[in-house]
């Protein structure tokens, strides 16, 4: 008989790591885990770890025939940054990965006549503002307005979405005999702070890197300019996120992809945080014009009322608890070590 697991792709990266760490703290779940990197030792033996590609589709079809994958994460993407500057790898990746694992999980729907919980990671980067002026003016937005987005990632996240939204409705909407369908939701997150992994390739980095480089006593030159305005969120509350959304009852769900949001500051806002925690950190702002483009088309802030309502989303750290119980104390341990 095929095991029945979980399955996360891009396991290695930042929500990867934090994911497989929770869900095995359960002992709930039987995890498969999918990167192109091997895991760390300390996680060795929390999964069944497969170093492979999202791109390849022959290795993907032999582990959803293999194994009972009853629940996806699928977490592998290239990031904002990292996809201006390989656009066509970003899409392959962003959108070819996705579309591949949704034909198999609506497929395997279909052979069990169960549908598979399909969650994907979207992100502030769906949005697009085309001056400052727009984006001050738009203050919170809510899920379906603003959707421009001016980088590759985003296009790819939004456009998964849809793709999403289309598996989970409209798969084979003209057979004979609709099969069962594959369930999708989708949260879409503000940048997110660890203090135990760094990210790399998002252009939201600037605000984990000031952290950890202050903690590190290392000098950091932000790259974006001091009044630059994003939503954030502590990694535990992007679990919960995740982890919440997964377990939702159906007939509470209004829409297949939510907004979810802790807490929005400037970067200079960001700084005066880092400062109170590491008096001498020494922190400038260089901004780079291109890498700001992006922030400046990013909203400073989104509305989750959604997903508060349909499925009782509330974070559990709001900006202080964030920076003063999860935050620094964590990193200021990880560099004493
Ligand atoms: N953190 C991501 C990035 O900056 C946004 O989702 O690319």
């Amino acid at each position: 008989m095929r095991k029945k697991v979980v399955l996360i792709t891009g396991a290695v990266g930042e929500i990867g790591q934090a994911l497989v760490k929770k869900l095995a703290s359960t002992g709930d779940h039987r995890l498969l885990t999918l990167d192109l990197r091997p895991m760390p030792s300390e996680f060795a033996d929390l999964s069944i770890h497969v170093e492979g590609d999202i791109l390849d589709a022959n290795m993907l079809t032999r582990l959803i025939t293999e194994y009972d994958v009853d629940l996806i994460f699928h977490l592998a993407a290239l990031l904002s940054t990292r996809g201006e500057f390989a656009p066509e790898l970003a899409h392959q990746i962003n959108v070819g990965g996705t579309m591949k694992l949704l034909q198999l999980a609506a497929e395997q729907s279909q052979r069990r006549g169960h549908p598979v919980r399909f969650i994907f990671p979207s992100s502030i980067a769906a949005y697009g503002f085309p001056d400052l002026e727009s984006k001050a003016a738009a203050g919170k937005v809510s899920e379906w307005e603003w959707n421009h987005p001016t980088t590759m990632y985003g296009c790819n996240k939004l456009y998964c979405e849809m793709l999403g939204n289309y598996y989970h409705r409209n798969y084979q909407q003209l057979a004979s005999n609709r099969p069962v369908l594959l369930d999708f939701r989708s949260v879409r997150f503000p940048g997110l702070i660890s203090a135990f992994t760094m990210p790399s390739g998002g252009t939201t980095d600037y605000g984990p890197e000031m952290l950890h480089a202050a903690a590190k006593g290392e000098p950091y030159a932000c790259f974006v300019r001091e009044d630059s305005q994003l939503p954030f969120m502590a990694m535990p509350d992007a679990i919960t996120a995740l982890l919440d959304l997964s377990t939702a009852p159906t007939e509470s769900l209004s829409s297949r992809v939510y907004n979810v949001v802790s807490f929005s500051l400037t970067a200079a806002e960001f700084r005066d945080r880092v400062l109170a925690a590491f008096p001498d950190a020494q922190i400038t702002f260089d901004p780079d014009l291109r890498r700001q483009g992006i922030v400046d088309s990013w909203p400073e802030d989104i509305d989750d009322s959604a997903a508060r309502r349909d499925w009782g989303w509330s974070p559990a750290y709001d900006i202080d608890r964030a920076f003063n119980d999860f935050l620094i104390p964590n990193i200021r341990d990880r560099y004493r070590k």
